[in-house]
Protein backbone atom coordinates (compact mmCIF):
# COMPACT_ATOMS: atom_id res chain seq x y z
CA UNK A 1 0.00 0.00 0.00
CA UNK A 2 1.21 3.64 -0.79
CA UNK A 3 1.98 5.83 2.20
CA UNK A 4 -0.54 7.98 2.28
CA UNK A 5 0.24 11.83 2.64
CA UNK A 6 -2.35 14.44 1.90
CA UNK A 7 -2.70 17.17 -0.72
CA UNK A 8 -0.76 20.47 -0.53
CA UNK A 9 -4.13 22.28 0.09
CA UNK A 10 -4.79 20.08 3.30
CA UNK A 11 -6.05 21.57 6.30
CA UNK A 12 -9.03 19.48 6.23
CA UNK A 13 -12.06 19.92 8.31
CA UNK A 14 -15.05 17.94 8.96
CA UNK A 15 -18.07 18.78 6.25
CA UNK A 16 -21.54 18.27 5.36
CA UNK A 17 -23.01 14.69 5.80
CA UNK A 18 -25.49 12.96 3.47
CA UNK A 19 -27.50 10.01 5.08
CA UNK A 20 -29.05 7.00 3.87
CA UNK A 21 -31.31 6.33 6.32
CA UNK A 22 -33.04 3.59 4.34
CA UNK A 23 -30.20 2.11 2.73
CA UNK A 24 -29.93 -1.69 3.28
CA UNK A 25 -26.36 -2.49 2.40
CA UNK A 26 -25.08 0.63 3.56
CA UNK A 27 -21.49 1.95 2.66
CA UNK A 28 -19.94 5.20 3.63
CA UNK A 29 -17.93 7.47 1.31
CA UNK A 30 -15.86 10.17 3.15
CA UNK A 31 -14.45 12.78 0.32
CA UNK A 32 -12.47 15.57 0.42
CA UNK A 33 -13.75 18.60 -1.54
CA UNK A 34 -12.11 21.94 -2.21
CA UNK A 35 -13.42 24.59 -3.97
CA UNK A 36 -10.67 27.43 -4.24
CA UNK A 37 -13.17 29.62 -5.22
CA UNK A 38 -15.22 29.77 -2.09
CA UNK A 39 -12.29 30.75 0.62
CA UNK A 40 -12.82 28.52 3.07
CA UNK A 41 -10.45 25.32 3.99
CA UNK A 42 -11.47 21.95 2.52
CA UNK A 43 -13.53 19.57 4.27
CA UNK A 44 -13.98 16.12 4.53
CA UNK A 45 -17.76 15.28 3.63
CA UNK A 46 -19.59 12.12 4.50
CA UNK A 47 -22.34 10.53 1.56
CA UNK A 48 -24.05 7.49 2.47
CA UNK A 49 -24.87 5.06 -0.33
CA UNK A 50 -27.02 2.11 -0.50
CA UNK A 51 -25.00 -0.03 -2.27
CA UNK A 52 -27.96 -2.38 -3.76
CA UNK A 53 -28.48 0.61 -6.27
CA UNK A 54 -24.93 1.25 -7.27
CA UNK A 55 -22.34 -0.21 -9.58
CA UNK A 56 -19.76 -2.28 -8.20
CA UNK A 57 -16.54 0.30 -8.92
CA UNK A 58 -15.67 3.64 -6.60
CA UNK A 59 -16.32 5.30 -9.92
CA UNK A 60 -19.67 4.23 -10.03
CA UNK A 61 -20.17 5.07 -6.53
CA UNK A 62 -18.63 8.63 -7.58
CA UNK A 63 -21.13 9.27 -10.52
CA UNK A 64 -24.14 8.25 -8.41
CA UNK A 65 -23.22 10.83 -5.82
CA UNK A 66 -22.84 13.06 -8.29
CA UNK A 67 -25.69 12.20 -10.31
CA UNK A 68 -28.22 12.02 -7.55
CA UNK A 69 -26.95 13.49 -4.19
CA UNK A 70 -24.52 16.32 -4.57
CA UNK A 71 -23.70 17.70 -8.43
CA UNK A 72 -20.91 19.75 -7.60
CA UNK A 73 -18.66 16.86 -6.41
CA UNK A 74 -16.07 17.43 -8.83
CA UNK A 75 -13.47 14.63 -10.29
CA UNK A 76 -12.16 13.06 -13.79
CA UNK A 77 -13.36 10.59 -15.44
CA UNK A 78 -13.35 8.98 -19.32
CA UNK A 79 -12.79 5.54 -20.61
CA UNK A 80 -14.50 4.03 -17.18
CA UNK A 81 -11.79 0.77 -17.99
CA UNK A 82 -8.33 1.53 -16.70
CA UNK A 83 -7.44 3.05 -20.02
CA UNK A 84 -7.33 6.68 -20.05
CA UNK A 85 -5.96 7.22 -16.25
CA UNK A 86 -7.68 10.06 -15.60
CA UNK A 87 -9.68 8.73 -12.61
CA UNK A 88 -6.58 8.52 -10.61
CA UNK A 89 -6.65 9.65 -6.96
CA UNK A 90 -6.37 7.92 -3.46
CA UNK A 91 -8.93 5.45 -2.32
CA UNK A 92 -8.46 3.72 1.02
CA UNK A 93 -4.93 5.22 1.20
CA UNK A 94 -3.64 3.99 -2.12
CA UNK A 95 -3.20 5.86 -5.14
CA UNK A 96 -5.12 4.01 -7.66
CA UNK A 97 -8.08 4.29 -10.88
CA UNK A 98 -11.80 4.72 -9.35
CA UNK A 99 -13.28 3.10 -12.57
CA UNK A 100 -10.93 -0.54 -11.57
CA UNK A 101 -11.21 -0.29 -8.09
CA UNK A 102 -14.28 -2.42 -6.30
CA UNK A 103 -15.80 -1.19 -3.57
CA UNK A 104 -15.69 -4.22 -2.17
CA UNK A 105 -12.08 -4.47 -2.27
CA UNK A 106 -11.80 -1.67 -0.21
CA UNK A 107 -10.64 -2.33 3.29
CA UNK A 108 -11.94 -1.04 6.33
CA UNK A 109 -15.54 0.29 7.61
CA UNK A 110 -15.92 4.04 5.32
CA UNK A 111 -14.03 4.93 2.46
CA UNK A 112 -11.74 7.80 2.63
CA UNK A 113 -11.00 9.50 -0.87
CA UNK A 114 -8.55 12.66 -1.33
CA UNK A 115 -6.87 13.66 -4.54
CA UNK A 116 -3.87 11.89 -5.52
CA UNK A 117 -1.35 12.87 -2.61
CA UNK A 118 1.22 15.85 -2.08
CA UNK A 119 0.18 17.51 -5.37
CA UNK A 120 -1.61 20.85 -5.98
CA UNK A 121 -5.97 20.62 -5.72
CA UNK A 122 -7.41 22.09 -8.77
CA UNK A 123 -10.62 21.00 -7.09
CA UNK A 124 -12.05 18.21 -5.34
CA UNK A 125 -10.72 14.97 -6.77
CA UNK A 126 -9.30 16.92 -9.47
CA UNK A 127 -5.49 17.47 -8.97
CA UNK A 128 -3.14 19.62 -11.13
CA UNK A 129 -1.00 17.54 -13.29
CA UNK A 130 1.08 20.71 -14.92
CA UNK A 131 4.05 20.26 -14.27
CA UNK A 132 3.81 16.27 -14.92
CA UNK A 133 3.01 16.69 -18.28
CA UNK A 134 5.87 19.26 -18.70
CA UNK A 135 8.28 16.42 -17.27
CA UNK A 136 6.76 14.38 -19.67
CA UNK A 137 7.21 16.56 -22.20
CA UNK A 138 11.05 17.15 -21.43
CA UNK A 139 11.86 13.74 -22.39
CA UNK A 140 10.91 13.62 -26.18
CA UNK A 141 8.55 10.60 -25.71
CA UNK A 142 8.56 9.96 -29.69
CA UNK A 143 10.60 8.37 -31.89
CA UNK A 144 13.91 10.45 -32.19
CA UNK A 145 15.86 8.85 -35.97
CA UNK A 146 18.54 10.55 -37.61
CA UNK A 147 18.43 8.19 -40.56
CA UNK A 148 16.18 8.69 -43.63
CA UNK A 149 12.77 6.74 -43.05
CA UNK A 150 12.23 3.66 -45.28
CA UNK A 151 10.40 4.47 -48.55
CA UNK A 152 8.09 1.76 -48.81
CA UNK A 153 7.63 0.52 -45.33
CA UNK A 154 7.70 1.51 -41.58
CA UNK A 155 10.85 1.43 -39.17
CA UNK A 156 10.74 -2.36 -38.42
CA UNK A 157 11.95 -3.94 -35.08
CA UNK A 158 12.41 -7.94 -34.53
CA UNK A 159 10.03 -9.89 -32.06
CA UNK A 160 12.29 -10.08 -29.29
CA UNK A 161 13.10 -6.27 -29.65
CA UNK A 162 9.17 -5.44 -29.74
CA UNK A 163 9.36 -7.85 -26.25
CA UNK A 164 11.77 -5.39 -24.80
CA UNK A 165 8.67 -2.73 -24.37
CA UNK A 166 6.46 -5.06 -22.86
CA UNK A 167 6.01 -3.74 -19.18
CA UNK A 168 6.68 -0.65 -20.24
CA UNK A 169 3.94 0.20 -23.26
CA UNK A 170 1.27 -0.36 -21.12
CA UNK A 171 2.02 2.75 -18.95
CA UNK A 172 -1.62 5.12 -18.84
CA UNK A 173 0.60 8.00 -17.42
CA UNK A 174 -2.01 8.23 -14.57
CA UNK A 175 0.71 9.37 -11.81
CA UNK A 176 -0.08 7.20 -9.51
CA UNK A 177 3.57 6.20 -8.91
CA UNK A 178 5.01 9.51 -8.90
CA UNK A 179 2.71 10.76 -6.41
CA UNK A 180 3.04 8.05 -4.04
CA UNK A 181 7.18 8.23 -4.42
CA UNK A 182 8.35 10.38 -1.08
CA UNK A 183 11.40 11.55 -3.15
CA UNK A 184 8.82 13.01 -5.95
CA UNK A 185 7.17 14.73 -2.99
CA UNK A 186 9.75 16.41 -1.60
CA UNK A 187 12.06 17.13 -4.88
CA UNK A 188 9.57 16.51 -7.81
CA UNK A 189 10.50 20.28 -9.02
CA UNK A 190 13.70 18.68 -10.20
CA UNK A 191 13.60 14.69 -9.78
CA UNK A 192 11.48 12.98 -12.97
CA UNK A 193 9.81 10.95 -10.50
CA UNK A 194 8.92 7.21 -11.30
CA UNK A 195 6.46 7.40 -13.97
CA UNK A 196 8.32 10.24 -16.55
CA UNK A 197 11.72 7.89 -15.87
CA UNK A 198 9.51 4.88 -16.74
CA UNK A 199 8.55 6.20 -20.07
CA UNK A 200 12.17 7.88 -20.66
CA UNK A 201 12.95 3.48 -20.40
CA UNK A 202 10.06 3.18 -22.64
CA UNK A 203 12.27 5.18 -25.85
CA UNK A 204 15.78 4.39 -24.68
CA UNK A 205 15.16 0.55 -24.95
CA UNK A 206 13.66 1.14 -28.34
CA UNK A 207 15.66 -0.64 -30.92
CA UNK A 208 14.32 1.71 -33.61
CA UNK A 209 15.39 5.13 -31.85
CA UNK A 210 18.36 6.59 -32.73
CA UNK A 211 18.88 9.22 -29.82
CA UNK A 212 19.79 6.77 -27.16
CA UNK A 213 23.55 8.43 -26.14
CA UNK A 214 21.37 11.94 -25.85
CA UNK A 215 18.87 10.88 -23.82
CA UNK A 216 21.10 9.20 -21.07
CA UNK A 217 23.26 12.21 -21.36
CA UNK A 218 19.67 14.24 -20.87
CA UNK A 219 19.38 11.96 -17.50
CA UNK A 220 22.64 12.82 -16.29
CA UNK A 221 21.80 15.33 -13.17
CA UNK A 222 22.25 14.42 -9.45
CA UNK A 223 18.19 14.76 -9.27
CA UNK A 224 16.07 13.87 -12.28
CA UNK A 225 17.30 9.97 -12.29
CA UNK A 226 19.18 9.68 -8.80
CA UNK A 227 16.46 10.76 -6.31
CA UNK A 228 15.15 7.28 -6.98
CA UNK A 229 16.13 5.49 -3.47
CA UNK A 230 14.51 1.84 -4.42
CA UNK A 231 11.57 2.57 -1.84
CA UNK A 232 9.48 0.64 -4.38
CA UNK A 233 6.22 2.47 -3.45
CA UNK A 234 5.44 3.31 -7.52
CA UNK A 235 5.54 -0.74 -7.96
CA UNK A 236 3.23 -1.31 -5.29
CA UNK A 237 0.91 1.48 -6.06
CA UNK A 238 0.79 0.76 -9.58
CA UNK A 239 -2.90 -0.12 -11.13
CA UNK A 240 -1.09 -1.35 -14.56
CA UNK A 241 0.90 -3.81 -12.91
CA UNK A 242 4.11 -2.01 -13.67
CA UNK A 243 7.50 -1.51 -12.33
CA UNK A 244 8.88 1.66 -12.89
CA UNK A 245 11.50 0.64 -10.10
CA UNK A 246 13.02 -1.44 -12.29
CA UNK A 247 13.28 0.63 -15.30
CA UNK A 248 14.89 3.04 -13.34
CA UNK A 249 17.59 0.65 -12.11
CA UNK A 250 17.82 -0.57 -15.70
CA UNK A 251 18.39 3.33 -16.74
CA UNK A 252 21.15 3.63 -14.29
CA UNK A 253 22.45 0.00 -15.51
CA UNK A 254 22.79 1.50 -18.97
CA UNK A 255 24.53 4.66 -17.04
CA UNK A 256 27.53 2.81 -15.55
CA UNK A 257 28.02 0.70 -18.27
CA UNK A 258 28.45 3.46 -20.80
CA UNK A 259 31.24 4.97 -18.15
CA UNK A 260 33.24 1.66 -18.21
S1 LIG B 1 3.79 3.35 -14.25
FE1 LIG B 1 1.75 2.70 -13.56
S2 LIG B 1 1.21 4.11 -11.89
FE2 LIG B 1 2.91 5.02 -13.03
S3 LIG B 1 1.92 6.40 -14.48
FE3 LIG B 1 2.29 4.43 -15.53
S4 LIG B 1 0.40 3.27 -15.25
FE4 LIG B 1 0.33 4.95 -13.78
S1 LIG C 1 11.57 3.12 -6.14
FE1 LIG C 1 12.31 5.14 -6.68
S2 LIG C 1 10.71 5.98 -7.95
FE2 LIG C 1 9.82 4.23 -6.91
S3 LIG C 1 8.84 5.11 -5.11
FE3 LIG C 1 10.89 4.55 -4.56
S4 LIG C 1 12.16 6.37 -4.80
FE4 LIG C 1 10.24 6.66 -5.90
S1 LIG D 1 -11.86 6.51 -16.27
FE1 LIG D 1 -10.17 6.06 -17.59
S2 LIG D 1 -8.76 5.04 -16.30
FE2 LIG D 1 -10.51 5.36 -15.03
Amino acid sequence: MAEFSLPKNSKVETGRHWPAPNAKNKRVFKIYRWNPEDGRNPTLDTYELDLDSCGPMVLDALIKIKNEIDPTLTFRRSCREGICGSCAMNIGGTNTLACVRAIEDVPGKDIAIYPLPHMEVVKDLVPDLTHFYAQYASIKPWLRTQSPAPSDRERLQSPADRDKLDGLYECILCACCSTSCPSYWWNGDRYLGPAILLQSYRWIIDSRDEDTGARLDDLEDPFKLYRCHTIMNCARTCPKGLNPAKAIGEIKKLMLERQI
